[in-house]
C-alpha cells in the first residue's frame, strides 16, 4: 500500500513508520509527506530520504492553505491508499475524510476518550493526565472522522504514569510506545488485517 504522512512537527512517528517500511516491517511505502509546516523536523527527514513533500502553509484567505479539491487530486497522483496522521495538529477536510473511507489513522497521546478533543495537543495532555491522578495513559490509534479525536478507537496501548513523573517524562514514556504501535497498526492496515464489529467497532486480526 502506498501511504501519506501527515505531519506538523518533529515527526518522530513519521520517522518509525518509514523505518517499518523499509525494514519490511510494514508492507508500504511512505509515498508522500504532508504538512503545513514546510520547515518542521518531518518533512526535513523527508527531503532527507527523498520522500516528496507537500506543503500548504496556512493563508488568510485560504485555511488549510491547499484548497481540499487539490489535496485530494495531489494524493490521488501519488496514488495514495492510506493516510496516518502523525502530530497533525489541523482539522481535515471532509472531502478528504470522504475520498478515504476507513484509511485515515491518526495518533494521540492519551487513553481516549480521556483528555482528547479540541485543545488537548502536546505537554497540555500530559500535564492533564498527571494533574488528574490518573495511574495509567498511553497512545491511542483511532480512525478519522471530522472531529479532534472522535473518530472509531482502533488500539491502545498502556504506560504507567509514576508519582513523580514530569510530563516531560510521561510523554517521553508514551511516545516511545507510540513508535511501536504506529508500526504495528499500519502493517496490520497495509495488510488488510483490520475487520469491523457489526456495531462499528475496528479489530484488529493477528498475522495467521
Ligand atoms: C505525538 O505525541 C502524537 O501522539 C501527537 O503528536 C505527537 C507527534 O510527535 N499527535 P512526533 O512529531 O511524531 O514526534
Amino acid at each position: 500500500k502506498r501511504l501519506a504522512v501527515f505531519v506538523s512537527g518533529g515527526g518522530s512517528n513519521f520517522k518509525s513508520i518509514h523505518e517499518g517500511c523499509v525494514e519490511g516491517l510494514v508492507h508500504g511505502h511512505v509515498a508522500v509527506l504532508v504538512t503545513n509546516k514546510p520547515d518542521c523536523g518531518g518533512a526535513e527527514y523527508a527531503r532527507q530520504n527523498g520522500i516528496p513533500v507537500i506543503s500548504f502553509p496556512k493563508t488568510s484567505s485560504v485555511p488549510m492553505g491547499l484548497s481540499s479539491v487539490d489535496l485530494v487530486t495531489a494524493l490521488r497522483s501519488f496514488e495514495v491508499d492510506i493516510i496516518l496522521l502523525a502530530g497533525f495538529l489541523k482539522l481535515l477536510p471532509v472531502e478528504l475524510i470522504r475520498a478515504y473511507p476507513r484509511s485515515i489513522l491518526n495518533i494521540h497521546p492519551s487513553l481516549l476518550p480521556a483528555f482528547g478533543g479540541k485543545g488537548y495537543y502536546g505537554m497540555k495532555v500530559h500535564k492533564s493526565v498527571i494533574a488528574s491522578g490518573a495511574r495509567y495513559s498511553g497512545p491511542t490509534i483511532h480512525f478519522v472522522d471530522e472531529h479532534y479525536d472522535t473518530g472509531r478507537i482502533l488500539a491502545q496501548s498502556v504506560v504507567p504514569v509514576l508519582a513523580h513523573d514530569t510530563a516531560e517524562e510521561l510523554a517521553a514514556r508514551v511516545l516511545h510506545e507510540e513508535h511501536r504501535l504506529y508500526v504495528e497498526v499500519t502493517s496490520a492496515l497495509c495488510e488488510e488485517r483490520i475487520v469491523w464489529r457489526e456495531d462499528g467497532v475496528p479489530l484488529i486480526q493477528s498475522k495467521a
